[in-house]
């Protein structure tokens, strides 16, 4: 039930992080008009089936797969670029689907990824210091004072952009493109002469056959739907409130409140306070919620967090995305998986092994080690196995094209290579190259999960 105090403006009072300050709050009220005109970007009876599927992942039947762009921007928008990502996270999920046999919700960071929190107000460089830069929907990306202004004209071409995103997404989707019969034109001409691409095109023969087998048995996308299309969801963090709450309209058919700016928001790191803005405005919309768990979070200071978010412990209802680093994620995690147990909370467990593997060159360039990313995720897998709790999901910055961002991986891109391909607004993405590679060692994590659960479950069976 939505909080009877509860209105999508009730956030207003409460104490707020990482807003922006706009100088001109005439403007600003008019382009919140303009988009509490414009029509949802998503439909209440979509979001709906988000939640029934991360139920689902919530009690260990699927795993979710949200990736996507650290920031999107207006000048990199591409309809190649959008197409690429999405053959990259097909692909990921075709690894996973395989080798955990277990069904993949696919989430992509897209479609309103814009906003982005800043550790810094200010950023310095030589002797000058300007506001940071907050992501396109908040102020422009080049280093001069007239950019960095807060402009609330940007919320309107980021979500014209989200809805041209949304509308190429959808007929991906829904239009034959993500069916597994076409699997073999996901593989990007870089990515298919690496390892992976050749592990993956082994994988999708095997595949093929299975499917050439079921449709001599009469099985083919032509009589099972499933088959010639895929549910894909958007999702993004939810920073900018009057953005997110302009979008957050009554559903005509159960009289709840849902964002209809995204399926999945979720609260970032940094504006994940109890008492504040961000949850409060949270508390009160339908959709599934994700929340961003740093190393130093408390098991008393999370399960506020949930008693807040998810009073009625309803599952899929809050995905909590474990971002701490690969050093310190064996001793921050176990207490707060034995807390939420212990009270019998119901939640998705998702490892985010980006944000805190994050580190700068000495030449400037903000990067990830790849065996970093891939350490966090072992262990938060290892750490799960050890608790009895299930890892449900991973949640990582990545994009299809070829860019050198995160040094490693089986391209083993160098330090001295970050320059050559470095095009992210924000934070180092993996490859198409790397997130696949990321992918199969998830699904042998997976696949040892399931493995240990079938040898437990004959033991009981004895
Ligand atoms: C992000 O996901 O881009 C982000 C800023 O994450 P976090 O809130 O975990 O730092
Ligand atoms: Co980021």
């Amino acid at each position: 039930m939505t909080p009877l105090d509860w209105t999508p403006e009730s956030w207003r009072s409460m104490p707020i992080r990482q807003a922006p300050a706009y100088p001109d709050t005439a403007a600003l009220s008019r382009a919140e008009e303009d988009l509490r005109r414009s029509p949802p970007l998503v439909f209440a009876g979509e979001v709906r089936e988000l939640k029934a599927a991360l139920a689902r992942v919530a009690t260990g039947e699927a795993f979710l797969l949200q990736g996507g762009d650290c920031a999107e921007s207006f000048d990199a928008f591409s309809a190649d670029a959008i197409r690429d990502s999405f053959k990259v996270l097909l692909q990921m999920a075709v690894a996973l689907t395989f080798g955990g046999a277990c069904p993949v919700v696919k989430v992509g960071r897209v479609a309103g990824q814009f906003a982005k929190p800043r550790s810094e107000a200010m950023e310095t460089v030589g002797d000058r210091a300007l506001p940071s830069y907050r992501g396109d929907i908040i102020n422009g990306h080049a280093f001069e004072a007239a950019a960095r202004i807060p402009d609330p004209k940007r919320m309107l071409k980021a979500y014209s952009q989200s809805a041209a995103t949304l509308n190429l997404l959808r007929a991906f989707a829904q239009g034959g493109f993500a069916g597994l019969e076409r699997m073999h034109q996901w593989n990007l001409a870089f990515v298919a002469a690496s390892p992976q691409g050749v592990r993956y095109e082994r994988l999708a023969q095997r595949i093929d056959e299975a499917l050439a087998f079921m449709a001599a048995c009469g099985l083919s996308s032509k009589s099972v739907a499933s088959l010639g299309q895929t549910a894909f969801y958007t999702s993004h963090e939810a920073l900018l409130l009057p953005y997110e709450a302009a979008l957050t309209r009554v559903d005509s058919l159960t009289g709840d409140w849902y964002d209809c700016s995204t399926h999945l928001p979720w609260i970032g790191e940094r504006t994940r306070q109890r008492d504040g803005a961000h949850v409060a405005f949270c508390r009160g919309i339908k959709n599934p919620i994700g929340v961003k768990i740093g190393p130093t979070t408390t098991p008393d200071e999370l399960l506020e967090l949930i008693d807040a978010l998810s009073p009625e412990n309803e599952a899929g209802r809050l995905t909590l995305i474990v971002r701490m680093g690969a050093d310190r994620i064996g001793t921050a995690l176990p207490s707060l998986l034995r807390a939420v147990e212990r009270e019998g909370r119901t939640v998705v467990w998702s490892s985010d092994p980006m944000h805190c593997n994050t580190l700068k060159t000495a030449s400037g360039y903000k990067t990830r080690r790849f065996d970093r990313v891939l350490a966090e995720v072992r262990s938060f897998f290892d750490i799960h196995r050890a608790e009895g709790t299930y890892a449900g999901g991973i949640h990582i910055e990545m994009t299809g094209l070829d860019v050198t961002e995160c040094i490693g991986g089986a391209q083993a891109i160098s330090e001295e290579r970050l320059s050559e391909r470095y095009h992210t607004q924000c934070d180092p993405r993996l490859n198409g190259s790397q997130a696949l590679e990321l992918a199969f060692l998830l699904a042998e994590e997976m696949k040892a999960e399931r493995d240990m659960r079938r040898s437990a479950l004959a033991a009981v069976a004895d």
